[in-house]
């Protein structure tokens, strides 16, 4: 790698909990939600030049924009960025699971402007510290949290594409619940996917309604054996399970990939200082 090239890391950023709490006259939600990020993601090269272009290869590179609608682009020019940047897609897009947002923070991160992040989306702010997090108002309200245990978890994409002003126009009422009081900073793995277990994705019902293979993906991962905390991630598709032990994450991970061949099966750790190294399949 020469100097002026580097290689950037965007994981998958996990909602475990959305709860929506209102609608602003502008019509963005607020929301109140608890995210991490798994130890899989997406891999950026960039390598220095004088034009900015953007190449896509990976597992979910079919569909993805190489130009102004790609976020990743948006990210690269508001910087002043430019070069090749070669984005490795390995995870799937309109997913739930933040691809485009985490891509483009990675961007805003290398070019230490992460005061541009509100600018591209409600999710980009939360990508630019791939660690846990409380996220309020639309999005962009931030606060780290200290205390949290690593997640074994799988995660499953059916393959719908859930667009997420779709998702956000069919939920029934904007106007629910907070979390409740999050676990003390001495909770064990066990106190926590208690607490978890009792909080919510608002937008599950919304999402099952748009594509009811939502329901079909957390009924399986609800009959997985140590299944504690199940739930969708976002505005969709991606489900996840969470798990006291890793073992018993991979064991569902093989079972539900060998049950369903067309969804996209993975066992993740959610690490609450963030992965140590982003995989990439
Ligand atoms: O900001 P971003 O472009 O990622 O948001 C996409 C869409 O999702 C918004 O246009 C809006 O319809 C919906 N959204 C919302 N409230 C949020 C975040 C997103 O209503 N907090």
């Amino acid at each position: 790698m020469t100097s002026d090239s580097a290689r950037l890391e965007a994981p998958a950023k996990i909602n475990l909990t959305l709860h929506v709490t209102g609608r602003r006259p502008d019509g963005y939600h607020l929301l109140d939600s608890l995210v991490v990020f798994a130890d899989l993601g997406d891999v950026i090269d960039m390598t220095g030049g004088a034009n900015l272009s953007l190449t896509v290869s990976g597992p979910f590179a079919s569909g993805v924009p190489t130009d102004q609608r790609n976020l990743v682009w948006r990210a690269a020019e508001a910087a002043g960025l430019t070069g090749a940047i070669k984005l490795q897609k390995n995870l799937p897009h309109g997913a739930g699971i933040g691809g485009g947002s985490s891509d483009a923070a990675a961007i805003l991160r290398h070019a230490g402007r992460p005061d541009l992040a509100p600018g591209l989306g409600a999710d980009v702010p939360v990508c630019l510290r791939p660690e846990a997090q409380r996220m309020t108002g639309i999005g962009a309200e931030l606060t780290a949290l200290v205390g949290l245990p690593a997640f074994p978890a799988v995660l499953v994409n059916p393959g719908a594409h859930l667009p997420t002003p779709a998702v956000f126009q069919a939920l029934e009422r904007p106007d629910n619940a907070p979390m409740t009081k999050l676990p003390g900073e001495d909770q064990d793995l066990t106190g926590w996917l208690d607490w978890l277990a009792l909080q919510r994705n608002d937008l599950e019902a919304a999402a099952r309604h748009l594509a009811p293979v939502v329901g079909e993906v957390l009924a399986t991962l609800q009959a997985q054996k140590g299944a504690r905390v199940v739930r969708m991630s976002g505005s969709g598709s991606t489900c996840f399970a969470l798990f006291e032990q890793a073992s018993q994450a991979t064991a569902a991970a093989k079972w539900i990939g060998n049950a369903q061949d067309d969804w996209w099966v993975r066992a993740v750790t959610c690490n609450p200082n963030g992965p140590r190294r982003v995989g990439v399949s």
